[in-house]
């Protein structure tokens, strides 16, 4: 059953843009939200180095909201292309690959499961902790920001911590983001999400995202802004 926000006791939403004194509250809401997602697997110091760069790139879009002075969701993107997932990949290897091998020792099911999809970039983070002097060109694999003159932006995770699920919280929010994206001038906006992942595909249908295509599971969205 779909609940309001009177039903959580709170009255407002205040959705505003994300300082480095949230990080804190942005893993916590991550953590609670993708019980299930590989970087939760590996633990919060993976998220705090994850985060903590969009937190800290120029050309990131990050929101967060609050009911009450508790930070209830949040939403980190770019308005377009970033390099913060490579900068990510390449400024924390031995953290990665350390968080990632502790992991495995245990038998982690999902960082088992997530493996195979990010061998690659495994590969390379480790090349780069132990052979630093020989470290290699970054590969750009996030999409172009501006393809047939449009200016492409991302939305690369958005999360509402479970009690403020379904209270339309996280649409103010995407709201939000998209409106912050056209400010800056991005005409077009994509993400990606897992095909299993019900809730939110509902959740972008309703807000006007459409599939633009699929691969092992995880489908590419999009939206004109
Ligand atoms: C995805 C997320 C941000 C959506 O926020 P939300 O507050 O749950 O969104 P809403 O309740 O407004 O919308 C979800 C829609 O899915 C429907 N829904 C609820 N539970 C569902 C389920 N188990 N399966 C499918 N649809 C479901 C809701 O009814 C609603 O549709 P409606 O408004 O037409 O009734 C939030 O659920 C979340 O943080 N999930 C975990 C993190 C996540 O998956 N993030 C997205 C990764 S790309």
């Amino acid at each position: 059953m779909e609940r309001s926000l009177d039903d959580v006791g709170e009255q407002s939403t205040s959705v505003r843009p994300a300082t480095k004194q949230d990080l804190e509250g942005i893993v916590r809401i991550h953590t609670a939200a993708f019980p299930d997602n590989y970087l939760t697997h590996l633990g919060p110091g993976v998220l705090h180095r994850y985060y903590g760069g969009y937190l800290n790139d120029p050309d990131a879009v990050n929101l967060v909201a609050e009911q009450s002075g508790e930070l209830a969701a949040f939403s980190v993107g770019s308005y377009r292309d970033s390099r913060v997932l490579e900068h990510f990949y390449e400024e924390h290897s031995g953290y990665l690959t350390w968080s990632t091998l502790r992991r495995v020792l245990v038998l982690d099911p999902v960082v088992l499961r997530g493996l195979p999809r990010r061998m690659a970039r495994i590969w390379d983070a480790l090349r780069a902790f132990l052979f630093p002097h020989r470290r290699k060109e970054p590969v750009i694999v996030s999409a172009p920001d501006v393809r047939d003159h449009e200016v492409i932006g991302s939305l690369v995770s958005i999360a509402t911590a479970p009690k403020y699920q379904g209270c339309g919280v996280s649409s103010e929010v995407l709201e939000q983001f998209e409106q912050e994206l056209r400010g800056k001038g991005a005409t077009e906006a994509h993400l990606s999400v897992s095909a299993s992942n019900g809730r939110a595909l509902a959740f972008y249908a309703k807000h006007g995202w459409t599939v633009l295509e699929g691969d092992h599971g995880s489908l590419s969205l999009g939206k004109h802004l």
